[in-house]
Order: C-alpha cells, then sequence, then structure tokens
C-alpha cells in the first residue's frame, strides 16, 4: 500500500493498519464490515462463553437458567446472522468501489489516539446493544410465558381453557407452569410451537375443538411432580355426590364412595391402591391405536420378576401398529384444570348447592334438556327462560306457576352453565373433552372409558389374568344412587379400610 509505505519507518500502528489492510480486508474494510466483525466476534464469544455454562449445568444435571439459555440459543443467535449480513454487505461495497475506481485503502484508519478513542466508542455501543437485547429479551420472556399472555391474545381460541381453568383447582397455577415446566428446551419448543399456533391463528386453520390429548406435552414428572409429591400417600377418600331423577319430584339420590387413592408410602411397604401406577418401583405401559388413546390393544406391566403382558381379545400378538405411552399422571388426570362438565352433571350439583330450586316439578329433566338444545350467544338467559317457559306451558301447564316464581334465578343460574361449557366459536358443545378419571358413558351407565380403557374382562395375560375390574380394588361403594340414604353412621368403620 503506497501510502504506508511513503511514511518512511513504519510505526507499530502502522504495521497494525497494514496487517489489517492485507490479512482482513474482508471483515474491516468499510463500516459496514468493521460494525459486522464487532458484531460476530463480540456474540460468538458470548456464545461460546454461554454455551460452556450450559453444558457445565448440563454435566452436573443442574437446572439452567432459562433466561440465559435464551440469550445463548434464541436471541444470539439472530445478532449473529445480522453480523454476517453486513459482513456481506461490506464485502459488495467494496466489490462496487474497487469497479469503479480501482484498488481501496481501508476506510477505517487506525492511529494514535483514534485506534483507542474508536474502541471506547465500539466498546460502548456493543455495551449497550446488549444491555438492550438483554432487557428486551428479558421483559419479552416474561410476557410470553404470564397467564396473561397465553390466556387472553387469543381470546377466542383460548376462552374454553382459560374460562376452566379460572374454575378450577389451579387457577393460581401459571399455565407455563403445566404446559411448558422449567428449563429452556421446552421454552423454545413451546415457543416454536407458539409461533406456529399464531400462524395458524392467524390464518384461520386452527382445529376446532383444539385437539386433545395435547401431543408432546412434558411428562408430568416434569410439570405435575414438582408441585405434587408422588411418593406422598393419600390414603382413602370418601367422595358424596348427591344425583337428581329425570321424574316429577326431581328425587335426591346419594352415592357415597371411599376411593382408595393409596400411593406408595403405604404403612405395610410397597404402593397399593389407585397411586400404585406412579410409584416409582412400578411402570405401566400402553399401545394405543387411536390420537385419543381410546383405544389400548396392549398393556405392559414392569415388576421386580419381569414384565406382565396383556393383549386385548382378538389383537393380533405380533402387531407393532400404534402408539407406545408410559402412562403417568395425565393418564388419569388428564383433566386437572380444564374440567368441562356435562349438564346432567352440572344440574345435578346445582340442584344440590341449592342454585336451582329442586321444589319446581320437572325441573332436572327441563333443565338438562335446555341446556341441551339452546346454544350459547349474547342472550343466552333470555333465550333459556324462553325455552323452559314454553315446555312447561305445553307440556306440564299445572308446574308453570311453580316454574314462574323462580324463572329469573333458574336462567341466570343455567346461563352461567352453558357459559362455562359451550363455546361454538371453538367447536365446544357437550363432551368433547371428557375426563378420564373415572369409568362412566356420557348417559352414567358403566362404560368402556377412563380406567376401564385397561381394566376390563378383555385385557388379557399370557397366563390369563385379566387387568383388574374388580370394584372393590378401587373403592367401597357405600351407596350408590340411594333415595334413602342413611349417613355414614349406617356404615361399620370397616367399609373404610382398603379392600
Ligand atoms: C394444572 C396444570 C395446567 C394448567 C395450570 C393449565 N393447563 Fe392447559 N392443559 C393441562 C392438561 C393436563 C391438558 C390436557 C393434556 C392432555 O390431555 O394431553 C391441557 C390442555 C390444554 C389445551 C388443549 C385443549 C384441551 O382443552 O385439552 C389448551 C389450549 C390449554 N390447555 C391451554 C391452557 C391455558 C391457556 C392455561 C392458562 C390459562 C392452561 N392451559 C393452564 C394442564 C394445565
Ligand atoms: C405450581 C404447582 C402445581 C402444579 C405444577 C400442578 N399442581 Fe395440582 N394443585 C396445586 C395446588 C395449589 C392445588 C390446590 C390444592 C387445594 O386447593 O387444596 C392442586 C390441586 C390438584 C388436585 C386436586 C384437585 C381437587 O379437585 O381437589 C389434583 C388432582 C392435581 N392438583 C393434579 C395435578 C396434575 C395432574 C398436574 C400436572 C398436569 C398438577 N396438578 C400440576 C398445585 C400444582
Ligand atoms: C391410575 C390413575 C391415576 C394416576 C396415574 C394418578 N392419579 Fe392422582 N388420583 C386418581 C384418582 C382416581 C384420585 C381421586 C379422585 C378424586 O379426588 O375424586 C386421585 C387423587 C389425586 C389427588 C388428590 C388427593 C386428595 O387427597 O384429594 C392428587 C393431588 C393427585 N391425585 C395427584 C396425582 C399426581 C401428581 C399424579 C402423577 C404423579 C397422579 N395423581 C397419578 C387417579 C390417578
Ligand atoms: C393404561 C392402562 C391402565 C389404565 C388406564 C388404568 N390402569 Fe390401573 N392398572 C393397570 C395395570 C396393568 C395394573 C396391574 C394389574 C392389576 O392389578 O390388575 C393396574 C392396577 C391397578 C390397581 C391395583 C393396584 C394394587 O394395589 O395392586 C388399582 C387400584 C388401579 N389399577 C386403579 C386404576 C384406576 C382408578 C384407574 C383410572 C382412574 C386406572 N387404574 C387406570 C393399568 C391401567
Ligand atoms: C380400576 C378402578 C375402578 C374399578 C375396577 C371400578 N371403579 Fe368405579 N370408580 C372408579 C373411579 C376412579 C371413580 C371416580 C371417582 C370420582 O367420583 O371422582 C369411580 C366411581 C364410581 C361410582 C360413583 C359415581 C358417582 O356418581 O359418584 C360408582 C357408582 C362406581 N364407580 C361403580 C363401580 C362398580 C359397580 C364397579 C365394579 C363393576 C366399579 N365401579 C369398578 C374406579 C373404579
Amino acid at each position: 500500500m503506497a501510502e504506508i509505505e511513503s511514511r518512511g519507518t513504519p510505526t507499530l500502528t502502522d504495521k497494525l493498519q497494514d496487517w489489517f489492510n492485507r490479512r482482513l480486508p474482508f471483515f474491516w474494510h468499510n463500516w459496514f464490515s468493521a460494525a459486522g466483525s464487532v458484531l460476530v466476534v463480540t456474540v460468538s464469544s458470548l456464545m461460546l462463553l454461554l454455551f460452556g455454562l450450559y453444558i457445565y449445568n448440563l454435566i452436573l444435571a443442574r437446572e439452567s437458567n432459562p433466561y440465559v439459555d435464551l440469550i445463548a440459543f434464541l436471541i444470539l443467535p439472530g445478532f449473529l446472522v445480522l453480523g454476517v449480513l453486513l459482513l456481506i454487505i461490506g464485502r459488495a461495497v467494496r466489490r462496487a468501489r474497487e469497479r469503479k475506481y480501482g484498488p481501496q485503502p481501508s476506510a477505517v484508519q487506525i492511529g494514535g489516539a483514534t485506534l483507542v478513542r474508536k474502541a471506547a466508542v465500539v466498546s460502548i455501543v456493543a455495551f449497550l446493544f446488549l444491555l438492550g437485547i438483554g432487557l428486551f429479551s428479558y421483559e419479552a420472556y416474561h410476557f410470553t410465558d404470564s397467564t396473561e399472555f397465553c390466556a387472553h391474545v387469543c381470546h377466542t381460541v383460548m376462552a374454553p381453557e382459560a374460562t376452566t381453568y379460572t374454575d378450577s383447582p389451579h387457577t393460581n397455577v401459571p399455565c407455563v407452569s403445566c404446559h411448558i415446566g422449567t428449563g429452556a428446551s421446552w421454552y423454545v419448543r413451546a415457543k416454536i410451537s407458539g409461533i406456529r399456533q399464531v400462524f395458524a391463528v392467524l390464518t384461520d386453520s386452527y382445529s376446532r375443538p383444539i385437539p386433545s390429548p395435547v401431543e408432546n406435552l412434558r411428562p408430568a414428572r416434569e410439570t405435575c411432580e414438582v408441585c405434587h409429591w408422588p411418593t406422598k400417600f393419600h390414603g382413602s377418600k370418601l367422595v358424596v355426590r348427591k344425583h337428581y331423577e329425570p321424574d316429577r319430584d326431581n328425587t335426591e339420590t346419594v352415592t357415597a364412595n371411599v376411593l382408595h387413592v393409596g400411593g406408595p408410602d403405604s404403612p405395610g411397604g410397597g404402593a397399593v391402591g389407585i397411586h400404585w401406577h406412579v410409584d416409582r418401583a412400578n411402570q405401566v405401559r400402553y399401545r394405543h391405536l387411536d390420537r385419543e388413546r381410546r383405544d389400548i390393544v396392549e398393556v405392559v406391566q414392569r415388576t421386580a420378576a419381569g414384565e406382565i403382558r396383556y393383549l386385548k381379545d382378538g389383537a393380533d400378538p405380533d402387531s407393532t401398529v400404534g402408539t407406545w405411552r408410559v402412562m403417568d399422571c395425565l393418564d388419569c388426570h388428564n383433566r386437572p384444570t380444564h374440567v368441562f362438565v356435562l349438564p346432567e352433571a352440572a344440574v345435578d350439583m346445582a340442584l344440590a348447592n341449592g342454585r336451582l330450586d329442586s321444589s319446581v316439578p320437572f325441573l332436572r329433566r327441563e333443565s338438562v334438556r335446555v341446556l341441551r338444545e339452546v346454544p350459547p350467544d349474547a342472550d343466552t338467559a333470555a333465550r333459556l327462560s324462553e325455552s323452559l317457559r314454553a315446555i312447561y306451558q305445553n307440556e306440564h301447564p299445572e308446574d308453570l306457576p311453580a316454574l314462574l316464581a323462580v324463572i329469573e334465578s333458574t336462567a341466570a343460574e343455567l346461563a352461567q352453565i352453558l357459559d362455562r361449557n359451550v363455546f361454538p366459536d371453538m367447536g365446544i358443545t357437550w363432551g368433547p373433552y371428557t375426563s378420564n378419571l373415572s369409568h362412566f358413558d356420557a348417559d352414567g351407565e358403566l362404560g368402556t372409558g377412563g380406567c376401564f380403557r385397561c381394566h376390563s374382562d378383555e385385557h388379557i395375560s399370557e397366563a390369563g389374568d385379566e387387568i383388574s375390574q374388580d370394584c372393590e380394588k378401587c373403592h367401597a361403594l357405600l351407596a350408590w344412587q340411594e333415595p334413602d340414604w342413611e349417613g355414614l353412621a349406617g356404615v361399620g368403620a370397616e367399609a373404610f379400610l382398603r379392600r
């Protein structure tokens, strides 16, 4: 470079400048390439550092800080790409100049005090820049993790889940505690699938209703078990429910059931009862043919002595069609939060709590009927009230006055039930989201769903054993829809003991 040579004995900065010009024309030729190279060098060294930290945490099996990982894996790579783009633009600019004016000197001159000044400016700019990214991404991370964001940004789409969530035992548990859990990799996965979902909303191409079960939901071990310790012994739990017959008197009956929830930490050692499945010593896995995991054709129970394989009656023993899944909390508690209730159960609850008046003849039957017939809209209560009045006028004219006395509160209560459980915009009428925590059909008969997907006389081991359908194994039924139940005084204490 003639310029430098003409200055006589080269100084250290001259040498440095010469070196830059010769060695790094690509990286240091004009302000584009200069900015690009600062970005590439700072960002890649930061990434290396954070990646080292990530590996270190991985080796020590420590929970890494999701915020740090987010920067390392999501934000910084973006800036690395930006740096490389700047380098490419810088090179193109230089090429264009060279074609026009011949060989170009470096645009970035290094010399004495200006070098220090420039270095200082560059570092301050780089620092402010990274600080900006940091603060922005921290806020973005927290915002996109908030229940507010999950529940309300796509209001219509999330309305059914957000509504049922607000009215559930987990209403103070943030959506992300169950849907994402801790750690960066699940965060990133969730956000990537979130981007796809935003696209589906923008293009109006999402499924209605949203399919359940959620595929690739994080294993319960890493979400539910953060709060619910599986080795806690739950013992037995008495559940008493009132049901009402669809007759003139809305005849009240009582079902009292002692559930053997049990668990691993039983006094006698070993696991007993319903929570036997989630004891660390046991594993149950199953193969299902359908997306909903209802059609279970093979179940394998791991025991200390080996594995027991139960095959569904008529299933081909050599077939491998379907999907395997290891059973966890969600195979029973699939609706711990988004609990949708059928009209029969909802009306029973309202009658039991006195929110509906059980002295109004036929109220159980006709309430369920209008709930099933009237779709919710802006005037749900008015339309329910109209329908009820018409039914009583035509079919029970002698009971109309009793209804009219309470028609307003009745319609309001039914409207609330309807608005809580039915979301036509999302394709949710009564019953697409059913619970696995029991074994009844929608019509109240012993069915084939829930526990009975496996506990049926159709799942048989090589030794000829069934997966037990013995009522007493799961619960002690003290009363089953009894109109005149005497209460607990009428049952001996032994009914509460397991098996
Ligand atoms: C206590 C844990 C928990 C919390 C808290 C929670 N969910 Fe869920 N959510 C689940 C489970 C479990 C499923 C069903 C998964 C399955 O069956 O595979 C689910 C399913 C869903 C589905 C799929 C459709 C459906 O109903 O099955 C959506 C959408 C959803 N949740 C959104 C949310 C939103 C939004 C929030 C916060 C307002 C939230 N969830 C809070 C556990 C939770
Ligand atoms: C962030 C903590 C947290 C997480 C995560 C969590 N829960 Fe809970 N869970 C709670 C709290 C708090 C309650 C309410 C306890 C109460 O009111 O007595 C609860 C209650 C329950 C109950 C009893 C409900 C009832 O009707 O009384 C069940 C069952 C349950 N959770 C299952 C689950 C399952 C399954 C998951 C995973 C999908 C889960 N929980 C995730 C904190 C959590
Ligand atoms: C085989 C089915 C099944 C599995 C698997 C299962 N549960 Fe349960 N669980 C039940 C049933 C049934 C009940 C009692 C239901 C009720 O309260 O009405 C129950 C009750 C509970 C309760 C409430 C206990 C109480 O005393 O009120 C909690 C909390 C709970 N389960 C959490 C979990 C967690 C966490 C897991 C996973 C580690 C899990 N369950 C796995 C079936 C299951
Ligand atoms: C994916 C299949 C599957 C599902 C679903 C399932 N179980 Fe089981 N369960 C098994 C297998 C396998 C065994 C072990 C064989 C046996 O005891 O008959 C078992 C055993 C049990 C036992 C006996 C545990 C002991 O003390 O030996 C109880 C109680 C039980 N299950 C309750 C339930 C309840 C309640 C539900 C529904 C909420 C349920 N199970 C759902 C597969 C399943
Ligand atoms: C594999 C375990 C299991 C077996 C076997 C089983 N049940 Fe159940 N049963 C349950 C669970 C879980 C529930 C739901 C608990 C609840 O009410 O939340 C339940 C609830 C019930 C209820 C109460 C419904 C209500 O309205 O509250 C009745 C009645 C019942 N079972 C009858 C039977 C009969 C009869 C048998 C024998 C043919 C039987 N069950 C076998 C697990 C079982």
